[in-house]
């Protein structure tokens, strides 16, 4: 997957071998007067510095209750939130509150602008409370913000006498005002239309540009294609995104299901994965580096005949058709591999369980076999 870079990369803020957000073991569960609700089961979810992540998931699937453990405005009720290695689940609230004034610039779906300040008072505002900057610098700072936001001409009004368009735009200044290294957005555009959404993913894509971390929460399919990295929530549970990738129509709780189901494998490069005329018991998707696919041939040579990267996936093949395997697969010899693994029972499950994925797997084998027919004949 190609992961955006940061050309400033000072700003990131990230820590050198580790994560910049770190969920481990996260659970949420809310006290109900109908019971206890699991909002959130056991996340474990690390973002690096630079990324620009979306979070999906249907209505009631914890997105918000996801971001709400990142950014601190809720604590979870099992689990750790380490961020930039700071441990902030173990923060009381004044704590809490001046290090996500510093550190996290937040937007909100319904912007949340104090109605009595102006609209550069707003940006002013987390400066004022986390004594960022001089008084002066501070006014200066949230003229320029509104500039590059391209709102600074009403700079002076009240967030009510301008548009809902602007107002998200002022809150995303806002959430710059102290420079944090990390911008998490709940719906930022829930309430734009299309033309002014665009405008804000294209502030936000600049951003991450310049070295943000960006999370956001979006309903919106064409966004989440534009992003470096997707996290998609279902039932409270993360799942597996290359496996979304694999297998796109699943429905969330066959996606849950069977993402619980998957083991991650390693590979050295040249390892063989997958051998010729063995038997199958497993189907891997590539989830990093590149695996390469060969014939092999009675006297010993082999014939190349396809690379896979991430998010491809082999060893379909012989699974669907009840045969032995067709082809050799090797991580590549020049780097490491990683895939998610499924095994036979569970992929034979879900090809029973959802006829539109079985066909578009069994097409996509189709054209795989056709594929390794040519270079058969194409090397005789
Ligand atoms: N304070 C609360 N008390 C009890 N249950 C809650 C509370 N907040 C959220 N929930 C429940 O937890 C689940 C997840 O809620 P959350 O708001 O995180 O979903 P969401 O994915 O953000 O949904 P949406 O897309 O509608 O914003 C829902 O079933 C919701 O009803
Ligand atoms: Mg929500």
């Amino acid at each position: 997957m190609a992961k955006k870079k940061n050309k400033n990369g000072n700003n990131a803020g990230g820590l050198e071998n580790g994560h910049l957000i770190d969920l481990r073991d996260v659970h949420k569960v809310y006290k109900t007067d109908a019971g206890d609700f699991p909002a959130l089961k056991d996340i474990d979810l690390k973002i690096n510095a630079g990324e620009f992540a979306a979070v999906i998931g249907k209505s009631g699937s914890g997105k918000s209750t996801l971001i709400n453990m990142i950014t601190g405005i809720d604590r979870p009720s099992q689990g750790e939130v380490f961020i930039d290695g700071t441990p902030i689940h173990l923060f009381n609230e004044g704590q809490m509150a001046r290090w996500r004034g510093r550190n996290m610039g937040i937007v909100f779906q319904f912007f949340q602008l104090l109605p009595t300040l102006s609209v550069v008072e707003n940006v002013m505002l987390p400066m004022d409370f986390c004594r960022m900057f001089t008084p002066r610098e501070r006014y200066e700072r949230a003229m320029h913000l509104l500039e590059l936001v391209d709102v600074a001409e009403h700079a002076h009004k009240l967030p009510t006498a301008v548009s809902g368009g602007q107002q998200q735009r002022v809150a995303i200044a806002r959430a710059m005002a102290n420079d944090p290294p990390i911008i998490v957005a709940d719906e930022p555009t829930g309430n734009l239309d299309s033309r002014t959404s665009e405008a804000v993913y294209a502030l936000f894509e600049e951003l991450v540009e310049q070295g943000k971390t960006i999370l956001m929460v979006t309903h919106d399919d064409d966004m989440a294609q534009r992003v470096s990295r997707t996290i998609i929530l279902a039932d409270g549970e993360i799942v597996n995104e290359y496996l979304v990738r694999a297998m796109p129509s699943l429905t969330p709780e066959q996606l849950v299901s069977a993402s619980n189901k998957i083991e991650c494998q390693t590979f050295a490069p040249g390892e063989p994965i997958i051998l010729q005329d063995a038997e199958p018991d497993k189907f891997y998707i590539v989830t990093k580096g590149e695996v390469d696919i060969f014939l092999s041939h009675h006297d010993g040579h082999e014939t190349y005949v396809d690379t896979m990267g991430v998010g491809q996936y082999f060893g379909e093949m012989a699974l669907l058709s009840d045969s032995n395997r067709t082809a050799t697969v090797r991580a590549s010899r020049t780097s490491e591999v990683e895939v998610a693994v499924l095994d036979k029972a569970v992929f034979n499950e879900l090809m029973s369980q959802s006829e539109v994925t079985h066909e578009e797997i069994r097409r996509e084998a189709a054209r795989r076999s056709e594929s390794q027919e040519r270079a058969r004949n194409g090397d005789r």
